[in-house]
Order: structure tokens, then sequence, then C-alpha cells
């Protein structure tokens, strides 16, 4: 279902986008992150501190950085450091995550769900934000509303600006292509234009992004900068096996390094354990630990701590629907810059990213003089929020955390879906008639002038419903904001604390009921900044002498 042309165009731009980096090194502000890495391999087979946080991703790096101020933290992730793959860093090279193999190692951990879409997860410190098309917006306001959270604004409000402050830039529009498609949504009557703004806003508006305008990327590993300089480890290559527990009270953890060698951290008194692993990880890594329903542990002859029948249910990705068009110029690779959002929350973006292929001199398109014309590829996807459809997560009979677990997301199952995707995929062929994108037409053999699409077009008559609902299905895919398996209010209370247990916390995108904003990155950042200055302040009520421990 997911075997578009694109993909296929993308993996034959695998040579071009190898941009190497010039070896970074800590003498780079960006890179002091650097200081706290070590190979788990180095770690002792026993250690204590006040908190563990599993997974140095998205949530995990900032919740990490902002206990370190108080307390002694240890941030286990799996994957290597970005500079051991430098083209995660750079925005040319941003589509490799669309066609490098996964090697089991690298940051590309590739899946295909049971609904039989290709998705991919981050394997590297930083996580998905590694990986990611960089777009940083904030969360709706019904995001905040229903996600069964008593949130105190003026915290959020500030977690996002100390976010904001270390790692977000105005988007650049690099290329003419987005200029062009900003134009186009305001002609198609998505508006007001709201220029350049942080905030979520119904219109068309230039948001943040994680790329500078130099094209570096700068992920939620560089959130780890701030950190407290003696009260932060970072072990790389750690892969947490599972979470140990005395009773219904979590105890520690129990990770392998890269030599097989397995390690066990504890926690000292009133500390915690906080499973940032990700949507796909943070409910497998329960699973494995023994929370979840009972009968599938048990199938599996895992032990059962305690019977949770919520841990991974309600697993939701927004559908992605999108078409992609040839355009007889060279530009330069550009991730998300720009949206556009209508009413009900459906939303318009798009990338580009140049081809390998160029026209000989026989075409007409090619001006006299030449010898031939490059060609790019620009892609306007769809997105909307709210997605009602949902799927489920179960453990393979293979028990290895490294291996991915069986994820479904039951795309459209659920009407409401469906309609939202017509919606969108209508105002897309309004988009397509605009002024602005009547240049990027070319002439076919009758002299007519078309888009040069790659398959799939959006179907001829966008009145009947029917044609658009095929569509929408049949071509199907991620916008990879996948999100659930750990709900708040079924698997962890309104402070992320795992409802049944003691001392553990889920913090990451598995907990959202819905996903925030246009794109999910900037809350999901947000989030481990508020949980860890909710957690210092809790202890500092409950605990007032209790000062938490140093490393060194
Ligand atoms: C191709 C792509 C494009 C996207 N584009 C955008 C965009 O432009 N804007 C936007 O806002 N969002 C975008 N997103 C979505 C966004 O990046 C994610 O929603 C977000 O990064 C998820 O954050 P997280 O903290 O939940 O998980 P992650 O960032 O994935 O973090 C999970 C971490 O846990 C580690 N881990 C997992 N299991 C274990 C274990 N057992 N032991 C140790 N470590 C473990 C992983 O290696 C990973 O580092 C995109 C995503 C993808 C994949
Ligand atoms: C086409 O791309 C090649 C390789 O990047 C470059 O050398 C050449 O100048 C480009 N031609 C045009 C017309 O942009
Ligand atoms: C387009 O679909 C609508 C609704 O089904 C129908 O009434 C109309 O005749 C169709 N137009 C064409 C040109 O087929």
């Amino acid at each position: 279902m997911a075997s578009f042309l694109l993909f296929i165009l993308m993996s034959t731009l695998h040579f071009q986008f190898g941009f190497p980096l010039s070896s970074n090194t800590n003498s780079n502000e960006d890179f002091k992150y650097m200081n706290f890495v070590q190979d788990a391999s180095e770690l002792p087979e026993n250690e204590e501190y006040d908190y563990i946080v599993i997974g140095g991703g998205t949530a995990g790096c900032p919740l990490a950085t902002t206990l370190s101020s108080t307390f002694s933290v240890l941030l286990l992730e799996r994957g290597n450091v970005p500079t051991k793959y430098p083209t995660v860093l750079r925005e040319e090279t941003f589509p490799n995550a669309f066609t490098i193999e996964d090697d089991g190692e690298n940051p590309f951990q590739r899946f295909v769900s049971e609904d039989g879409v290709e998705i991919i997860r981050g394997r590297v410190l930083g996580g998905s934000s590694m990986l990611n098309a960089g777009f940083y917006s904030r969360g709706h306001q019904e995001f905040f509303d229903i996600s069964g959270v008593d949130w105190d604004m003026e915290l959020v409000e500030k977690a996002y600006e100390w976010v904001e402050e270390s790692v977000v830039f105005e988007a650049n529009i690099n290329n003419g292509w987005q200029n062009a498609f900003r134009k186009a949504l305001l002609e198609a009557g998505v508006g007001p234009y709201n220029g350049f703004d942080l905030n979520h806003r119904i219109g068309t508006k230039i948001g943040g992004s994680i790329f500078d305008k130099e094209g570096n990327r700068h992920g939620s590993l560089e959130l780890l900068n701030k950190a407290h300089p003696n009260n932060l480890k970072v072990a790389i290559q750690a892969t947490v096996q599972k979470i140990l527990f005395s009773d219904l009270s979590a105890t520690g953890v129990s990770y392998s390094d890269s030599k097989g060698n397995l390690h066990t951290a504890s926690i000292r008194k009133n500390g915690e354990i906080i499973v940032s692993a990700g949507t796909i990880g943070s409910p497998q890594l329960l699973l494995l630990s023994g929370i979840g329903p009972k009968s599938h542990l048990e199938s599996l002859e895992l032990p059962v701590v305690l019977d949770q029948p919520h841990v991974g249910q309600s697993m939701s990705d927004n559908p992605r629907y999108n078409v992609h068009v040839i355009l007889p110029y060279q530009l330069a690779t550009s991730a998300v810059k720009t949206v556009g959002t209508l009413e009900n929350n459906v939303h318009l973006q798009s990338i580009t990213g140049f081809l390998p292929f160029s026209l000989p001199p026989s075409f007409s398109l090619v001006p006299p003089g030449l010898d031939s014309v490059n060609l790019s590829l620009a892609s306007i996807v769809g997105k909307f929020s709210e997605v009602l459809s949902e799927g489920s997560l179960y453990l393979t009979s293979s028990t290895d955390v490294k291996k991915n677990p069986s994820v479904s997301f039951n795309y459209y199952s659920h009407p409401d879906d469906l309609a939202k995707c017509v919606r969108g995929v209508r105002k897309m062929g309004e988009l397509l008639k605009t002024e602005a994108m009547e240049k990027i037409k070319i002439q076919d053999f009758e002299g007519n002038k078309r888009f040069a699409f790659v398959e799939p077009s959006l179907p001829e008559n966008l009145s009947d419903v029917g044609s658009v609902e095929e569509f929408c299905k049949k071509t199907v895919t991620t916008y990879w904001h996948y999100h659930g398996g750990c709900l708040v209010g079924k698997v962890v209370d309104g402070n992320y604390k795992v409802i049944g247990i003691e001392n553990l916390r889920v913090v990451d995108g598995s907990t959202f009921i819905d996903s925030p904003g246009t794109n999910p990155m900037a809350t999901v950042m947000m989030l481990g900044r508020y949980v860890g200055l909710n957690i210092i302040q809790e202890r500092s009520k409950l605990f007032s002498r209790d000062v938490g421990h140093n490393i060194m």
C-alpha cells in the first residue's frame, strides 16, 4: 500500500544526499552534550541515581536536563550519538529518513504496521527529532482541553519558551517552492496570513524549525547542553530490557550494552523511573516488564506485575494524503516550513527535494543553449488532527526489545476520519488550481499544460465524495505523528504516573489522546520540560530537606 513511487524515486536519491559533515568536536557549543555521553559498556554493573530516564529522545532529553538541576539523573538511550551518522544533522540530507535501510543499529528503525504502511522510529540520541522534517509549532487549545491533564498554562508557556530559546529558529523559506506553496494556500482561501508564528493558528503561517538558516539540525539532544554539569550521565547503546519491581514499586532497570553485557541501575529513596521510549517503545517496554493485559503477557510466559488492559491500546496515526509533482528546475531540498490550517484542524504542508534525473535538450522545457535541465520533486502533504480510528500494539512471539512489536492503526475505520480526509483533498484540489501553481505545470505533447504528477494524481471529480474517499483509503500512508499506547487517564494519571505502580511515569507521545497542533514535536519537548519542573516542585513540597544527590 505504501509503495509510492516517491519512495522509489527517493531511494535512488540516496547517493546525491550523502553529504558528509566535517567531524564535530566538543569545541562547538552545540555539541556540549557530548561531555555527558558515555558508552554503556563503560558503566559499572550496578549504580544508583535519583532518576532514571529511559529513552534519550524528543521528550527524554528535556526531561533529564530539567531533573539534573536538582537530582542525579541517568539517561539511557539505545541508539548512538548522531555525529556517528552526520547526515541526520543536515537539512539537505533529511530525506535519508525515507531511504536509508535499517541495519539494526543506525538511527532509522523501520517497521510495517499491520495496515501495510511503512513507518519509521528514531534510534539515536535525540530520538525522532533527529529524523523528522523539523517543523516546530505549538499545540492547539483543544489538545490541552481534552488531554486529561490539569495544565498550569503559565508553566506550559514557560516550558515552550525554554525549548524555543535553544533549538528553534524561524523557518527559512530557502527555495522558491515554499514561497509559491504559501501563496497558493492563501489563493485557495486558507486565510488569514499570520506571518511567522510559533502558535497554532487557523490560516497560513511560517512556523518554527529546528533547522537553522544554514540547514543545521538542532534536535532535542541540544537541550542536554543546559543540564547541570555534575548531575547527568547519558549512556548510549544502552538498551533497556525491562523495568524491575518490588511488589508494585519500580526499583530499577536492567539494560544491555553493545557487548551484550547486562547492567542494573537502581533508584534512590523517593526517586523514580521515567519511560520516554516513544509511542512504540514505551508500551512495548511496559509489556515486557509485566504491565499490560494479563492474558497477553501470560501467553508469552511473561511474569505479570500488574494486569493493565489499556497498555498498547488506543494507538492512532494521522493518515497522510498527498500528491507529488515533478518540477523542471533544481530546488534545494526543503523540510517543512509553512502550514495551512483549516477549521476542523485539517492541515496542508509541503517538502521538496531534487531528483537524480535531468531532461535532455530534446525536451521543449530545456531552454536553448542549455544541455539539460535538472528536476525536483515537490510533495504536497495533508494531515488532520483528532483522529478517531484506533488500533493496538502487541508483542510478537519475540520478547526481544530490539524487535518491533506488532502495531495496527486501522486507518479510516471511523467514518469521521474519512470526512476530514475528503475536506483536505478537496482543498488540495483548489490549491492546484491557483495562479501560483500554474507555473509548475509543464507542456505535454499536445501542447497542453499540466502537472507532472508522480502517481497518484488527485481524483478527476472532487465533487464525487465516493471517488475522493477511495483515494483517501487507497493511498493512505503515515504522517509519522503516531501516538497512544499509554494514554493519560488509562495508563498514566494526570501527572503522568503509571496508575497502580509507585515510582514510575511515562512521558512522551504515547500518552497523547490527540496529536498536538499541526505537528507534535514542540509539545513533546515542552512536555519533557513541564513534567520535570512539576516533579521538582512536587518533591520540594513533600520533602523540604531532600536535595537529591550529585553524581560527582
Ligand atoms: C520522518 C518523520 C518526520 C516528522 N516530521 C515532524 C515535523 O516536521 N514536526 C514535528 O513536530 N514532528 C514531526 N515528526 C514527529 C515527531 O518527530 C515525533 O512525534 C516525536 O519526535 C516523538 O517523540 P517521543 O519522545 O515520543 O519519541 P522519540 O523521539 O522517538 O524518542 C524515543 C527514544 O527512546 C529510545 N528507546 C526506545 N526504546 C528504548 C529502550 N528499550 N531502551 C533505551 N532507549 C529506548 C529511542 O531510541 C528514542 O531515542 C516526524 C516524525 C518522523 C519519523
Ligand atoms: C544540474 O545539477 C548538476 C549537479 O548538481 C549541476 O552541476 C548543474 O549545474 C545543474 N544544472 C542546472 C541547469 O541547474
Ligand atoms: C462529479 O460528481 C458529482 C457528484 O457525484 C456529479 O453530480 C457530477 O455530475 C460529476 N461531474 C462529472 C463531470 O462527472
